[in-house]
């Protein structure tokens, strides 16, 4: 990848600048998308544009809305887009978020449509579209579109450069006909994304789902073969990418060791070395299945009261999107149950779950994964969940297990976690109780294998599949065009 200048275009931006008293502070954001991107950025040199949403983002960014980051070892360009309040909570709050999230994930929320949110979502993305062609440095630029945020741009990038090479990535799932059909502008949303030379999906399954939603709604050729949809004589390779992480992990030799891991969690929570943690670690989003999670929780300590005293669960939850009333009724009710299960528990003098309802910096959920005894994923439907890589990149010590929701992408590559559906509670319970209990050589074996798909389909893999995909449609085009 060294070497590829690239735009990168995502709603939310890799550093966020935040007023802090008298300074500023540089907050990483809970994001996956940022997680497995920001790697690949660093790899190449270009610029990544993103709305610049942190109190004091303005205040360090030059006339042309630019700054260099990372901020102590600067490699890219961070350009910034300021987005006014309507359009924020139109184009994001509004189409993407009350609409696209919930339209994609099927976690029976209903999605609200409203054609003023669509307005803001169609101006928001031409916005970006001008702020594309005013970066590229020629008229064929390499340009990688981020999730459901830009359905459209692709096509507009497109319309205006011709040449370019547009790589664009759906970070969500993307469900089948019938489900996408209720979207009133479901044609002009599949007719942008095609403007993509290749559209990347997590799983054969997301993938499967959009060339048959394709298919239903729009005239264009298929050809299953090779995955490519023609239109107007331009091809979009469809494929399935299945995004990772870095490799080695970024804190690798200024990590603290397990054992020290290990103890200052039980030091945290006031217990012994012998007691059994648990870890959440999510946004706090009704798509997580934070809710059946604690269920699944007080069921194993039902059903094995000798956890009580000796068993922990904690839940880190960053707040996410909370100007969104689904978003609050969630958190009201996520706090609610802790609080239920933790009284019901209240006797035996410790609290089974721990909840900590605010933003932490990636290296500190870090030291979480290493002294956890096991990682809880009980996604309701998630398009790969990079808390599930991320875990296991933190156990060098090979030791730890990890409970994974079939409904994410990862439970596709990771089979040597213990698959769960996270709807069934007993048997989320049995499988925390299992990996509470499992041998340690058992433990070594499962960790050996998850670590070793991490290390080798990292997220460089992901990314120079696709650029090497891309290299190849352009070259195809470039032939038939003759
Ligand atoms: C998911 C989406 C990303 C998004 C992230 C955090 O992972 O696929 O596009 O950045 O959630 O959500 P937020 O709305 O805070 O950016």
């Amino acid at each position: 990848l060294t070497g590829e200048r690239i735009i990168v275009v995502s709603n939310r931006e890799p550093y966020i600048h935040i007023r802090k008293g008298d300074g500023i502070e540089v907050h990483r954001p809970a994001s996956g998308l940022v997680t497995a991107v920001e790697p690949v950025m660093r790899a190449c040199s270009g610029t990544w544009i993103a709305h610049g949403s942190g109190s004091a983002d303005r205040l360090v960014t030059d006339r042309h809305d630019r700054v260099a980051v990372p901020p102590d070892t600067p490699e890219y360009t961070l350009r910034r887009i300021w987005l006014s309040k309507e359009e924020e909570s139109g184009y994001y709050y509004g189409f993407a978020n009350e609409g696209l999230w919930p339209l994609c994930h099927i976690a029976h929320v209903r999605p609200i449509f409203r054609s003023s949110d669509w307005q803001q979502y169609r101006e928001v993305n031409q916005r970006f579209a001008d702020a594309v062609v005013r970066e590229a440095d020629s008229d064929d630029p390499v340009v990688l579109v981020q999730d459901y945020h830009f359905a459209l741009l692709p096509g507009m990038i497109r319309r205006a450069l011709p040449k370019a090479t547009v790589i664009t990535f759906w970070h969500i799932p993307w469900p089948n006909p019938e489900s996408f059909g209720i979207c009133p502008w479901r044609e002009e949303l599949l007719e942008g994304m095609l403007g993509s030379t290749i559209l990347g999906f997590h799983t054969p399954f997301h993938r499967k789902n959009f060339l048959e939603t394709v298919d239903r709604y729009l005239e264009t050729r298929i050809e299953h073969e090779s995955s490519t949809i023609s239109r107007s004589g331009s091809l979009t390779m469809v494929e399935s990418y299945p995004i990772s992480i870095q490799w080695p992990p970024p804190w690798q030799d200024r990590q603290p060791p397990v054992a020290q891991c290990r103890e200052e969690l039980r030091r945290e929570l006031g217990v012994g070395p012998e007691h059994l943690v648990g870890i959440g670690v999510d946004r706090l989003d009704y798509t997580k299945g934070i809710l059946e999670r604690f269920r699944a929780v007080e069921k194993t300590i039902e059903q094995h009261p000798e956890l009580a005293g000796r068993f922990t669960f904690i839940q880190i939850a960053a707040p996410s999107r909370s100007a969104l009333e689904d978003y609050q009724a969630f958190d009201a009710q996520v706090h609610a149950l802790a609080q239920r299960v933790n009284q019901r528990f209240s006797g035996e003098g410790w609290q089974p779950i721990i909840l900590k309802a605010e933003h932490h910096e990636p290296e500190v959920v870090n030291r979480y994964y290493r002294g956890a005894d096991v990682c809880v994923v009980t996604s309701l439907h998630d398009g790969m969940n990079l808390v599930a890589k991320e875990f296991v990149a933190a156990r060098d010590d090979e030791q730890g297990v990890l409970v994974l929701s079939q409904f994410t992408g990862a439970a596709h590559e990771m089979h040597e976690a213990l698959i769960v559906n996270p709807y069934h509670i007993e048997q989320t319970a049995e499988a925390i109780f299992r990996a509470l209990i499992m041998p340690q050589f058992e433990q070594r074996e499962r960790m050996r294998s998850m670590r070793a798909l991490v290390r080798d389909f990292n997220v460089y893999r992901w990314a120079g599949r696709m650029l090497l995909d891309a290299a190849r449609v352009r070259q195809r085009e470039k032939l038939s065009a003759r």
